[in-house]
């Protein structure tokens, strides 16, 4: 199966080829468009520690193409590499990737998905080579099973959503952050080439301006009108009625609904709750997390107190503050009013429906 198409002038955030993976650096948008081609896995990893390639969907998907990169570098040095030793070589791989970001499950699904499991490529590949030709075939479908996962995630939520609405987002949960079209951005970018009217607040997403820099980018590439507002300005837009519903992407959800995603959209559900406007949170099951019954268990991602206390090398805050990061933060799961999902509109508990 192929990838479905982007809007024109959105570019693939990842591509891969021959121990090579291509990551639009994200950092560097919405000014340049920077490619790093990247070929080993330290690159890799760098990539996404520095949120270079992100979202849970990307940041799963990358961590699939670099055990490859890890992989077709060992045979680039080794061209002898035996089977033990590449096998070796993609657990220290798995370990090294796996700790780049805590919060976003599809991470350790994906690196779980290549190389666990009855038939998985480990298990059935009989030379180094053939298991680096599976592992890239693996990872494609991976690659392509997303895409297609976002196209149904964007038909779920216009199956729900009016011809016209006012839709507040937060953070990014577009192409950038996927293997397609995106989440939350997707059932928006999809519904606005269907001719629905959707109009878009965007919030700027502190510290890394995730919403201001890359959310109004992509929207603006394909013609939909959104607002660009400081995170702090939510609340009173919903309470005040300025919105129709929230939406937002996920990095991890439990069972029960709870869910983890960028830092400030609980106070968007919470408002909502208030407003009693819907709150959405648009996502693919493999962000369901089916060992966690509730959220309290989710590892909320702590960063380098830096990205708040300076902006572009720029200090904004004196000198010796304490600092906290925190990347993600956890909406209780009563607070969604619905999850767009590959299987259609849910409600939770998410097990028995997770697939
Ligand atoms: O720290 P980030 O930029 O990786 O955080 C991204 C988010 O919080 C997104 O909303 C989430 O990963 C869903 S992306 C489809």
């Amino acid at each position: 199966m192929k990838l479905p198409e982007l809007p024109s002038g959105i570019p693939r955030n990842l591509a891969y080829d021959s121990g090579r993976l291509s990551i639009l650096d994200q950092t560097r948008l919405p000014g340049e468009q920077v490619r790093i081609e990247a070929d080993g896995l330290e690159q890799v990893a760098e990539a996404i520690a520095m949120l270079r390639v992100r979202g849970a969907p990307a940041i799963g998907l990358a961590a699939a193409y670099g055990l490859c990169v890890a992989l077709a570098a060992g045979l680039a040095r080794s061209p002898a590499l035996g089977l033990d030793e590449a096998r070796q070589l993609l657990a220290e791989a798995r370990e090294t990737l796996s700790t780049t970001r805590p919060t976003a499950v599809n991470l350790n699904a994906s690196l779980a998905w290549m190389l666990d499991g009855t038939d998985a490529p480990p298990r059935h590949a009989r030379t180094a080579a053939e298991l680096l030709a599976a592992l890239e075939r693996r990872a494609l479908d991976w690659h392509v099973d997303d895409a297609h996962r976002c196209e149904a995630i964007a038909a779920a939520g216009l199956s729900l959503l009016p011809r016209k609405a006012r839709l507040l987002t937060h953070c990014n949960a577009g192409p950038l952050a996927t293997g397609g079209i995106g989440t939350a951005l997707g059932v928006i970018l999809r519904g606005h080439e269907q001719g629905r009217r959707f109009t878009v607040f965007a919030d700027e997403t502190r510290p890394l301006l995730q919403g201001a820099r890359l959310t109004t980018w992509e929207l603006r590439q394909a013609g939909v009108p959104v607002t660009l507002q400081a995170d702090s300005a939510a609340a009173s837009l919903i309470l005040g009625g300025g919105v129709d519903a929230v939406i937002v992407g996920a990095d991890r959800i439990a069972v029960n609904g709870d869910t983890a995603n960028k830092v400030g959209t609980l106070p968007l559900a919470l408002a909502c709750a208030r407003a009693k406007l819907p709150f959405y949170v648009a996502a693919p099951l493999s962000t369901v997390d089916p060992d966690l019954a509730g959220g309290d268990a989710i590892p909320i991602e702590e960063r380098d107190g830096r990205e708040v206390s300076h902006w572009n090398g720029a200090r904004l805050a004196p000198r010796g503050i304490d600092l906290r990061n925190p990347a993600f933060d956890l909406t209780p799961g009563d607070l969604v009013t619905a999850f767009f999902t590959e299987a259609g509109v849910l409600r939770p508990p998410l097990d028995s429906q997770s697939g």
